[in-house]
């Protein structure tokens, strides 16, 4: 299960994911929002409190530029967020890192390059071996 977020800037982009995780069959549920003006703040809380139960298995976080989406969710004890701008990010974060949340800037990118992002993101397993104890690190420094 995918939970989806975004804020007013990426309302638009949150809509072309939705079609997208739809066309892929991906089940997902859609935290919204279609206020304007929104918090991306509130919204990152919310998507990321659906991975902490284990609602969902990865969240996907939309604002302008991503940035502020990411921070939040960061915040959130088991969070493991990244911007990607390209795929190559969005490979090796999933590789290496293990993210959980994707998060990308509707001002950044276009609805084909987000796309390419999300399908390497949701795609990608991740690597564990030598890089589980690096996870287990950055896990360690939310005690
Ligand atoms: C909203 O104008 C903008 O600040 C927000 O979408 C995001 O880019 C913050 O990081």
């Amino acid at each position: 299960m995918i939970v989806i977020g975004s804020d007013h800037a990426a309302a638009d982009l949150r809509k072309i994911v939705r079609d997208y995780l739809r066309d892929q069959e991906i089940p997902y549920i859609d935290c919204g929002t279609d206020e304007s003006p929104s918090d991306y703040p509130d919204i990152a809380k919310e998507v990321c409190k659906r991975i902490q139960d284990g609602y969902a298995d990865m969240g996907i976080l939309l604002c302008g530029t991503g940035i502020g989406m990411c921070m939040a969710a960061n915040k959130m004890k088991g969070i493991r967020a990244a911007v990607c701008t390209e795929t190559y990010s969005a490979k090796f974060t999933r590789l290496h890192n293990d993210a959980n949340v994707l998060c990308m800037g509707a001002r950044v990118v276009g609805a084909g390059l987000a796309k390419e992002i999300l399908d390497t993101f949701l795609f990608t397993e991740f690597e564990g071996g030598r890089h589980q104890r690096r996870v287990d690190m950055i896990m360690d420094l939310e005690k």
